[in-house]
């Protein structure tokens, strides 16, 4: 048997319906429809109605969030005076200052500032503080020892009570400086990392902390007597 004859002789016998038969069998499936529905469905509707909620929703959503569908809003370019910019930096040192005291000094000195009697002596309205920014610079960098009078009350009468050197950056100390001259009622001026980082290479070589008697000597001409 060759090929053809082979696939021929399988096709089914109804491919060769005579096209009469063929128009009837068609009228007869079109007599084969779907029940008549009773009522109709709800489903498709309450889901046109949902999706129109929702996109009803996000569109007051995206008007909102671009601004009545702007693509490209203006950029608004904020020009910051030289003035506007410095008082810019020094908020943002002051606030810095004002962590870095929370976290490394306040323990001792209190965060009002008024430290403990017989203990922690005050920063508030104290001369150490306000005199030379190298004052308050050096005390951080190296410690302080022995006994200091602040507020007209003696401290550091007891070796026990003295300050161990805050080991932090220059400029941590500049910031964490700046913010104790400037908070409590105090008001002096700021002190700078170079400043920091000059009397850091200075006393490099200084082991023990600082007495109260040599930064008074030291920075004589800043203190009131
Ligand atoms: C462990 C406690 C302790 C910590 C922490 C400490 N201090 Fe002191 N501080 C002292 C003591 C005690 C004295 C007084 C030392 C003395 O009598 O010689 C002092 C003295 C001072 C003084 C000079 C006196 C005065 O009251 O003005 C300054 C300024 C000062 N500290 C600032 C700071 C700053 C700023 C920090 C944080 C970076 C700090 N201290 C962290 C205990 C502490």
């Amino acid at each position: 048997m060759s090929e053809d004859s082979k696939m021929s002789g399988n096709l089914p016998n109804n491919t060769q319906l005579a096209d009469e038969e063929i128009v009837k069998s068609h009228v007869e499936l079109t007599k084969i429809k779907h029940e008549p529905t009773k009522n109709f469905l709800m489903a498709p509707l309450v889901f046109v109605f949902l999706f129109g909620c929702l996109i009803f929703v996000c569109s007051i959503q995206l008007a909102y969030s671009t601004n009545y569908f702007q693509l490209h809003p203006p950029i608004e370019v904020v020009e910051l005076s030289p003035e506007e910019k410095e008082a810019l930096r020094l908020e943002r040192k002051i606030t810095s200052g004002e962590k870095i005291f929370a976290a490394r000094c306040a323990s001792c000195h209190q965060a009002n500032g008024l430290g403990i009697e017989g203990q922690f002596p005050p920063l508030a309205a104290s001369e150490w503080v306000t005199a030379d920014a190298g004052v308050i610079a050096n005390v951080i960098l190296k410690g302080l020892k022995g006994e200091i009078v602040v507020n007209g009350k003696t401290y550091g009468t007891s070796a026990a009570v003295n300050m161990a050197a805050v080991p932090i950056s220059d400029r941590e100390i500049a910031n964490v400086s700046t913010y104790v001259r400037q908070a409590w009622g105090n008001s002096a001026p700021e002190v700078t990392e170079d400043l920091v980082s000059e009397l850091r290479s200075e006393y490099s070589s200084k082991q023990d902390q600082w007495v109260g008697n040599e930064l008074r000597a030291l920075y004589s001409d800043s203190f009131g007597n």
